[in-house]
């Protein structure tokens, strides 16, 4: 071995010891999680006990929308100047005469300044119009989101979708901000919203991809052929914590769906199980508002945790999906957040249950406006995940 291939090797072996003991130092171990109580769902800053629809509307919702954004994601700005569409391709004998696919830059103005998202769109030509969509949070790229559909990629599978009959769409988050924590910026917040970026509650990465998702919405509005009052919001793991963000947001969001979340996602980040906020916000500081910083290892001090984010969904719907494999993302804590979600789904008169314990690995529950499911496997959202989406959205909007 030359010198230069010693150096490589040594470093080779400390990264490798380095990383074993950071891994190491995330717990796996249920005997070690110790007590914790969450904060209340249900009882206002000034301590009263909500017991109404109308309590939960007016106070405790608004007041847990505002900690979310003081202290995890960010505010998330909504005024602009001007919204454009424009359909820039389209081809109504998709996948062999089965769909429309229609490709749209939507142009969003604030203070002369622009930012175009690219969406691609793929619509079912047999069913009867308005149809709902699949609206995917995409953080792997366009490829994964082929319009020629030459490279299929079950992380969005267009073709059973459209079998379904959905539509499918999706974003790439780069178009609005780039997943990186130096060019972050290189989007809607340097381009339309630069005073965020000074605010400690100021929008980051998340929220602008959710911010991106209402712009997809906005477009739905529009087109004809889309049901824009059954939009499912489909995000995976980081994606799917923006997507979970955005459905709490963006009232418009029939469903939102979160592929293995995870931590600040939908997992109980108290649980100190995989993942912890200390750990995120030092690797992905770009994802959250600096405010949430000050919570690592301090999860006790947090004024919110992730069930309060599903429980923001209600009287809509919610669906957590985790996978097995995936103990980064700790799938009984996003099982026990959804759980302890549902008083507030109670409040609006939906009964949706949960047993105690996790349901066994690919046993999917259905609910009037819950779902879950824990399959086999590792961290990823697969063909097997879109089967049960399906299955859910098809009982939730009686199809
Ligand atoms: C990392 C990160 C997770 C995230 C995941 C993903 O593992 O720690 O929080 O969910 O990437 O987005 O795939």
């Amino acid at each position: 071995m030359n010198t230069k291939n010693k150096f490589r090797f040594a470093s080779i072996i400390i990264f490798s010891l380095l990383l074993n003991i950071t891994l190491k130092a995330q717990n796996y171990d249920e005997a070690l999680i110790g007590e914790y109580t969450l904060p209340e769902l249900l009882v206002t800053q000034n301590k009263k006990e909500v017991t109404t629809v109308e309590q939960w509307e007016k106070v405790r919702r608004p007041e847990i929308l505002k900690l979310f954004e003081d202290h995890v994601y960010g505010q998330v700005p909504e005024d602009f100047d001007n919204i454009r569409f424009k359909v820039t391709h389209q081809d109504k004998k998709a996948m062999d005469g089965k769909a429309t696919l229609k490709q749209v830059a939507i142009t969003v103005e604030r203070n002369r300044n622009a930012v175009t998202i690219n969406l691609v769109m793929f619509v079912p030509n047999k069913v009867k119009k308005p149809v709902p969509v699949f609206l995917v949070i995409n953080h792997r790229g366009m490829k994964t989101m082929d319009a020629t559909r030459q490279n299929k990629d079950g992380f969005w599978p267009a073709e059973e979708v459209i079998e379904a009959g959905y539509a499918i769409a999706g974003f790439d988050v780069t178009d609005v901000a780039p997943d990186n924590k130096d060019k972050f910026a290189q989007g809607i917040l340097e381009e339309l919203y630069p005073e965020q970026l000074e605010m400690e509650n100021g929008m980051r990465a998340l929220g602008a991809w959710g911010w991106c998702a209402s712009r997809a919405i906005d477009y739905f509005e529009k087109d004809k052929l889309i049901d824009a009052a059954k939009v499912i919001s489909v995000g995976h793991s980081r994606g799917g914590k923006a997507s979970l963000w955005h459905g709490a947001q963006d009232k418009r969001v029939a469903i939102a769906v979160s592929n293995e979340s995870g931590n600040s996602g939908a997992a109980l980040s108290r649980r100190n199980f995989g993942e912890t906020v200390e750990r995120i916000t030092q690797t992905f500081p770009h994802w959250f508002c600096p405010n949430y910083r000050q919570y690592g290892g301090n999860e006790d001090k947090l004024p919110v945790d992730q069930h309060m984010l599903l429980a923001l969904m209600a009287p809509h719907a919610v669906y957590v999906a985790s996978a097995a494999g995936d103990l980064w993302a700790d799938p009984k804590g996003q099982f026990l957040a959804l759980k302890e979600a549902l008083p507030v789904f109670e409040l609006y008169g939906i009964r949706d249950t949960l047993p105690d314990e996790m349901p066994e690995v690919n046993r999917q529950i259905i609910n009037s406006n819950t779902g879950f499911h824990n399959r086999e496997g590792q961290h990823n959202m697969t063909p097997y995940d879109w089967q049960q989406f399906i299955r859910f959205a098809n009982a939730y909007f009686k199809l």
